[in-house]
């Protein structure tokens, strides 16, 4: 009969002897102290404490002891991870106390650095000027009426009473859009919202249409080949020349000031009959002796040159699906770029469109 195996000695399971569980604290131990930062922490305490970890393989070794030696494996391996343990513990508060101070190193804001080396940004003053001329009219009770920038050719002419011949058709240069069997253009004016408007809308209606209008004109002092105008319809029962005359007299007021008048001068629109220029008193010398004879806005002639207006010919009320019979209405016209440039003393027409912040700037920072 044979004995228990006298050179097998339970105790001595290699993971668990006391040197071999002392050098795997120790390895331990050297990696959570020399962790440079959280991330290291982490990776040491995977290593040291993790389920493959040589400490946590060798406490699974311990259930395979005999009874009598597991209390002291077991101590020995509780305690070496005990440590261990703690060391993360310890050394993870140290750390991140240090990332909180390096933080706050790194992230802290010196307010007594200059804040406005970066210009902020401003609204061009066409933008400001033409909020401003919705204004009036939104005051008035009008509505605002955007349509788009390309646009079909019979909405920007034919709707509009310019016949396929007509001389009126070339006298707005036109930007054609290729091919030409499409025929769309760039809209030479913003009356196309207007049609547009009477085709979806049953009267009465009073918009205002402001709006970046084309000609094929090349950029100079007084000129761009891409402006902005405000445009405005009124369609109603019984509306006249004399509503027309009110409704700017009172526009140009509150735009300029008490006494500035409007006066018509006859003209031709296809789309209006009877058709005028409206001229406005000279903003700066207002007409007015002596200052008139020198006054270098108006040129001596106590009148600016404004835009066109009149009251809408029947036959676009026709075309645009309104009884000519039962309702009237005017329409007058005006480019911005122009109100601006006399409003504020601006020489070239150049400066409103380069976008120069140098420009821009002077008008005020409205946002
Ligand atoms: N549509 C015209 C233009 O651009 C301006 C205008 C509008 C004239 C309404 C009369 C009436 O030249």
């Amino acid at each position: 009969m044979s004995g228990p195996s006298s050179d097998y000695d339970p105790v001595e399971v290699t993971p668990l002897r006391a040197d071999e569980v002392e050098k795997m604290r120790d390895d331990a131990l050297a990696a959570v102290a020399t962790a440079g930062d959280l991330a290291a922490l982490k990776q040491a305490r995977q290593e040291h404490t993790g389920d493959r970890s040589p400490l946590a393989l060798a406490n699974r070794e311990i259930g395979a002891l005999p009874p009598q030696a597991r209390k002291e494996a077991g101590r020995r391996v509780g305690q070496a991870r005990g440590a261990v343990a703690k060391a993360l513990t310890e050394r993870e508060q140290v750390l991140e106390v240090e990332r909180e101070q390096r933080i706050l190193a790194e992230e802290s804001v010196d307010v007594t650095l200059p804040w406005d080396r970066e210009p902020r940004g401003a609204r061009h003053p066409l933008t400001t000027l033409q909020d401003r001329i919705e204004d009036v009219f939104i005051a008035m009770g009008w509505e605002v009426a955007e349509g788009p920038e390309v646009e079909a050719e019979w909405l920007n002419f034919d709707a509009l009473n310019f016949g396929p011949d007509h001389p009126a058709r070339t006298m707005q240069d036109t930007f054609w859009l290729e091919p030409a069997a499409a025929a769309l253009v760039l809209r030479t004016h913003t009356s196309p919202v207007q049609a547009r408007t009477m085709l979806t809308r049953e009267p009465p209606i009073y918009i205002v249409c402001p709006g970046r209008v084309f000609r094929t004109d090349t950029l100079d002092a007084t000129h761009a080949p891409a402006f902005t105008q405000v445009e405005g319809l009124a369609i109603d029962e019984g509306l006249s020349m004399a509503d027309l005359k009110g409704t700017l007299d009172h526009f140009w007021e509150s735009m300029f000031g008490a006494g500035i008048t409007t006066r018509f001068r006859p003209s031709f629109f296809p789309f209006t009959e009877p058709s005028a220029e409206v001229d406005l008193v000279c903003i700066a010398c207002r007409g007015e002796q002596p200052a008139v004879a020198t006054c270098r806005t108006c040129k001596g002639e106590g009148w600016m040159e404004w835009g066109g207006c009149g009251v809408v010919n029947p036959r676009v009320l026709v075309a645009c699906g309104v009884d000519p019979e039962r309702y009237s209405g005017y329409a007058f016209g005006m480019g911005i770029e122009r109100t601006l440039m006399v409003r504020h003393g601006i020489n070239d027409m150049r400066d409103i469109v380069e976008g120069d912040v140098r420009f821009t700037v002077p008008f005020g920072m409205e946002i």
